[in-house]
């Protein structure tokens, strides 16, 4: 023991007692030093030890200080082989494979009763409850969850010799969580209570804990009510095992937690009241006591009982009276109403009884369920704790399930056990020898084999017409099952063995153990019956509960309910392929002694306990390969300190580091194999040096750690020291930098406000930001915004002090603009305009046909070359006509009107018609020209006349007068006067004669001679 202990002492400095995980016990085949390891580490409180992943839990029956808050958090996000084995290790593991790998999980309790299966499923259930997110909305649901433990123990938990709280169901749970890990919803499935118990108990056990309750913390107001005393003596269900109070146990203080929790859960009071009613029916019903009547016939005896039950049930007292006494059946079609004997009365009664109980009880788990219900996606933990193998001195058909049930857990025990160590070795590339082990499967198919399995044959037995019993039944047993290993009765076995077994037992030889079982009520339990007139009455109640635990339809169904073994047998099924499909973790329990003592370790029991709960296979098949395995980063880092080449830190592949690290330790060959991510140690041995080898290294490493560690703190100082003198100044600096701008600004405003009043006056001090600032500003706009184009007359208004600035500018700007203008302008252009020009300056606002005249372009000439005669031309010698136009000359005497052209040179004009020069006129001698002030086309050219042979004036009409007259003055150099005369024009008409053309506006031109001999001309207006 004393190499033992030095070698197993050093995993954890707490720790110290046998080695906390099985796999490194040296001598794992031997029983004997399993259970002393375990016997050790119990005998100081140390109730947790891991065989691998699987937690192994002794019942301490005593209260540890070790589920604290402070506990829970110690567990949190640890690594299992950190810390020493707890339930908390399992549940955190658990959890964050859920949330890490997105798996669903499962918790799988297995033990015998009394082991602590459900103590262990409820401290999973509060580490969740208290470590997990959890928000406002979802802590109602952390409640129902947690309340729903004691309504179900309330109704599905009794005292039985093994446990004062023994769960009479198997219940699986879901937890479900949302995406950050808080619990969102559950649901819980549950199997095969118990009923039998409502009617009988055995010596020393209770009936379920609800009835003491009721009676013991009841107030008086109710029980009157429901017609209950307060004495559980005065019931015959409650009698039979002769034990009504229990010291572990106040019913008092039960009551008044499970009456909190159903409203917790969200119980109406009406459904509260209808449930009562239906637990103190059954009590009702089990004082309902059957006697002879006048004429001989079974009769109740008890009135009040019957009334309360009519009353409580809410159903027709006459009818329950005939239905508790008489049985209906159907013979050829015709059904027929028969006495029951008073056994059979008794039979009927507690088969309501059980009934009523057993439907209340699956009401209030959908109840439950209907409470912590979530629909949506979620993640799931299961949690299974369920009854554990039995044997007692007498078992019946309910140890006969209660063990199968047990047989098949052990399968997928093994089955994934084995499946997951063969798959981990395969996944790492680890070549490995199957292990030995027994499969039990060979029981599971005794039991529920199609046709030669003993439920179908018990099926087979029940519906089977004639006169079947339980005797018949084994009968057939024999017949069928005879020779098969696991199966015995008295007549098939042999003189020796042959005591063990009584007449009306078969044995079953389990993985576990040999159990016996005794085939009494076997048929009676699997048919499950309840006389269809019961049923009748029941279906009719007008009561709510019992209404949703009995159909009516169930009593018209014509078909064969589903007896209660193949009922059970299916549940199994999938309740196996549930566990299936999740990620199962393991809680191992015993029972360290049958008295529920704490600190007695009965070393037979828990031997009885290691061998059926596989916990030796277990570790073979886990140490078959190797003992001890490891991620290369945890091995690295737990052991880098051994091996100067991997210490402080190591900086290649993980792998090349962990192999680096055993080389440096001299691991041989044989002992470790290296797999894809993890490192696998065949023996303990090798890993107990390693440890030893870290342990003395440690004072050398502490001094190391103390040393760097008193470094870095004072560096660490220093460095806060530091950060801090920085970040102050830093923050001075910025503030400092804040408030001299918001100074800044400040007086920007003020100087603003106070320009502006004095902005009227000189320029001051008070003034003179302000007025900058405008200036400024209206130069700005100007320069970013100038005008466009010379048409483009608007300007900024200035402000005063720049009026005159501003008018300079303007100028300038628009000089600019026009010289850029002309810059532009083309020769012909320019012609045009300088023509305009010379328009604008003789006509502009002087003759009415003026304005039409300004779009109209000047062109070079009126007549094209080819129209003038080339006679004509011939004579002019060097001079060119530079303008053409067809005219119409009045005669000066009788105004006859005559066409001709009009021609003019550089130096002077003529008027020709055809081919002959009819008059010269040399821009010299032309003094002056007259035309009207309104939209004519008259113009009079008057030349002086000297001598007779010069012709006097000329009175010409033609278009485009404007043209005419201005290349005219062009030409002559614009020294000729053009005369306007708004209403008449005279003209000399020869030495001293003169002529005179009157203007008149009409709507339409108009040339006529008039009565004073003057020509009279009418032109419309054409502008006002
Ligand atoms: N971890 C524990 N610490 C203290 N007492 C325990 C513990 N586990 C079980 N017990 C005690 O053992 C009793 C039976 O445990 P229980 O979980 O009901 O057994 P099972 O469900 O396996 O039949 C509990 O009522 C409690 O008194
Ligand atoms: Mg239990």
């Amino acid at each position: 023991y004393i190499v033992h202990l030095v070698m197993e002492s050093t995993l954890t400095a707490r720790d110290r007692v046998g080695v906390q995980d099985f796999v490194l016990l040296e001598n794992y085949t031997s029983e004997a030093a399993f259970i002393e390891n375990l016997r050790r580490r119990f005998g100081e409180n140390l109730i947790y030890t891991y065989i691998g992943s699987v937690l192994v839990s002794v019942n301490p029956n005593k209260d540890l200080e070790i589920y604290s808050k402070a506990h829970m958090e110690r567990y949190r996000g640890v690594s299992f082989y950190e810390i020493s084995p707890h339930i908390y290790a399992v549940s955190d593991n658990t959890y964050r494979a859920m949330r890490t790998e997105r798996r669903d999980q499962c918790i799988l309790i297995s033990g015998e009763s009394g082991a602590g299966k459900t103590e262990a499923s409820k401290k999973i259930l509060q580490y969740y409850a208290t470590t997990c997110p959890v928000t406002d909305h979802l802590s109602t649901l952390r409640d129902r969850l947690l309340q729903s433990n004691p309504v179900l123990e309330a109704f599905g938990n009794a005292k039985t010799l093994r446990n004062d709280n023994s769960s009479r169901f198997g219940k699986y749970m879901d937890v479900q969580f949302d995406f950050r890990g808080a619990p969102i919803g559950g649901h819980i499935l549950n199997y095969l209570l118990e009923k039998s118990r409502v009617v009988h108990q055995n010596h020393g056990e209770r009936n379920f804990h609800i009835f003491y309750q009721l009676l013991e913390g009841g107030e008086q107001d109710l029980l009157s009510k429901l017609g209950l005393e307060r004495n559980a003596q005065k019931y015959q269900y409650l009698v039979k095992g002769c034990c009504p109070r229990v010291s572990s146990i106040n019913d008092k203080n039960d009551w008044r937690t499970v009456r909190k929790a159903l409203t917790v859960i969200g119980f109406h009071e009406d459904e509260v009241e209808d449930l009562l009613n239906i637990i103190a029916s059954v009590l009702h019903l089990g004082n309902t006591q059957f006697g002879e009547g006048k004429n001989g016939e079974n009769q109740i005896t008890t009135e009040t009982q019957l009334k309360y039950l009519s009353k409580l049930l809410g159903v027709d007292g006459a009818a329950l009276r005939e239905a508790l006494t008489h049985k209906k059946i159907t013979a050829k079609g015709e059904e027929m109403i028969s006495p029951l004997s008073f056994e059979q009365a008794v039979a009927a009664r507690d088969a309501l009884a059980k009934a009523v109980y057993g439907r209340a009880f699956t009401w209030l788990v959908v109840k439950i369920n209907q409470s912590l219900a979530f629909k949506g996606s979620s993640s799931v933990i299961g949690l299974l704790d369920i009854y554990g193998f039995e044997v007692f001195q007498h078992n019946s058909f309910e140890q006969f399930c209660i063990n199968y049930c047990n047989e098949k857990l052990h399968q997928l025990f093994i089955e994934l056990t084995l499946k997951s160590e063969q798959e981990e070795y395969e996944a790492e590339g680890i070549t490995w020898e199957p292990v030995k082990y027994f499969d039990n499967k060979i029981i599971c198919d005794l039991v529920e084999g199609k046709h030669k399995g003993l439920i179908s044959i018990l099926d087979e037995e029940c519906l089977r017409p004639g006169e079947p019993s339980d005797i018949s039944f084994l009968e057939k047993l024999e017949d069928t099952l005879g020779g098969h290993a696991h199966f015995v009765t008295h007549k098939l076995s042999n003189g020796k063995t042959r005591k063990a077994v009584s007449r009306e037992e078969f044995k079953l030889i389990h993985y576990a153990g040999e159990v016996n079982y005794s085939v009494n009520g076997f048929l009676d339990k699997n048919k499950d019956l309840l006389y269809r007139n019961l049923k009748e009455v029941i279906c009719q109640s007008n009561s709510q509960v019992l209404s949703q635990c009995f159909h009516r339809e169930e009593v018209t169904d014509q078909k064969r309910p589903e007896t209660a073994a193949t009922q059970f047998k299916n549940s199994l099924a999938k309740l196996i392929e549930i566990l299936m499909s999740k990620e199962p973790s393991y809680v191992r329990c015993i029972k360290p002694n049958d008295a529920k003592q704490s600190g007695r370790f009965d070393e037979a029991l828990v031997r009885h306990q290691v061998k059926y709960l596989g916990l030796m296979e277990n570790l073979r098949v886990r140490r078959a390969g190797f003992a001890y395995r490891r991620h290369y980063e945890t091995f690295l880092q737990r052991y880098k300190s051994l091996c100067p080449g991997t210490w402080p830190n190591w900086q290649g592949r993980l792998a090349d580091g962990v192999a680096t690290l055993v080389q440096h330790l001299g691991y041989k060959p044989e002992e470790y194999k290296l797999g894809k991510t993890k490192i696998f140690i065949r023996f303990p041995k090798t890993l107990f040096s390693t440890e030893d080898s870290l342990e003395a290294r440690r004072p050398a490493l502490v001094l190391t750690l103390q040393t760097s560690w008193r470094g870095y703190r004072e560096r660490a100082k220093y460095l806060r020291i530091r950060q801090a003198v920085i970040q102050s100044a830093w923050r001075g600096m910025i503030s400092r930098q804040k408030a001299r701008r918001r100074r800044h600004a400040v007086d920007i405003i003020r100087k603003f406000i106070k320009g502006f009043i004095y902005r009227h006056y000189e320029r001051c001090p008070e003034n003179e930001y302000f007025l900058d600032h405008q200036r400024f500003s209206f130069l700005m706009m100007l320069f970013r915004n100038p005008p466009k184009s010379v048409l483009d007359k608007s300007w900024p208004i200035p402000p005063p002090c720049l009026t005159e600035a501003s008018e300079h500018l303007c100028r300038l700007c628009m000089r600019n603009m026009m010289r850029a203008y002309c810059r532009r302008i083309q020769p012909e252009w320019k012609k045009q305009m300088e023509q305009k020009v010379v328009a604008s300056q003789i006509f502009k606002d002087q003759k009415d046909s003026y304005p039409q005249s300004v779009p109209k372009l000047f062109v070079a000439s009126r007549l094209n070359s080819e129209e003038f005669n080339l006679k004509v031309i011939q004579t002019l010698g060097n001079d060119k006509v530079k303008y053409g136009i067809a005219v119409t000359k009045y005669d000066r005497r009788g105004y006859k009107a005559r066409p001709r052209q009009l021609l003019l040179t550089s130096s002077f004009a003529m008027l020709v018609a055809e081919a002959k020069l009819k008059q010269r006129i040399d821009y010299a001698t032309l003094r002056s020209i007259s035309v009207s002030s309104l939209s004519d086309g008259f113009m009079v050219l008057h030349v002086p006349s000297e001598d007779n042979k010069q012709k006097s004036d000329v009175v010409l009409q033609c278009d485009h007068l404007i043209e005419v007259v201005t290349k005219l003055a062009t030409m002559a150099d614009k020294k000729i006067k053009v005369n306007m005369s708004p209403d008449s024009i005279t003209f000399a008409v020869a030495r001293g004669k003169e002529g005179v053309i009157d203007f008149t506006s009409g709507p339409e031109l108009k040339v006529a001679k008039c009565k004073k001999g003057h020509l009279l001309v009418t032109a419309p207006k054409l502008n006002p």
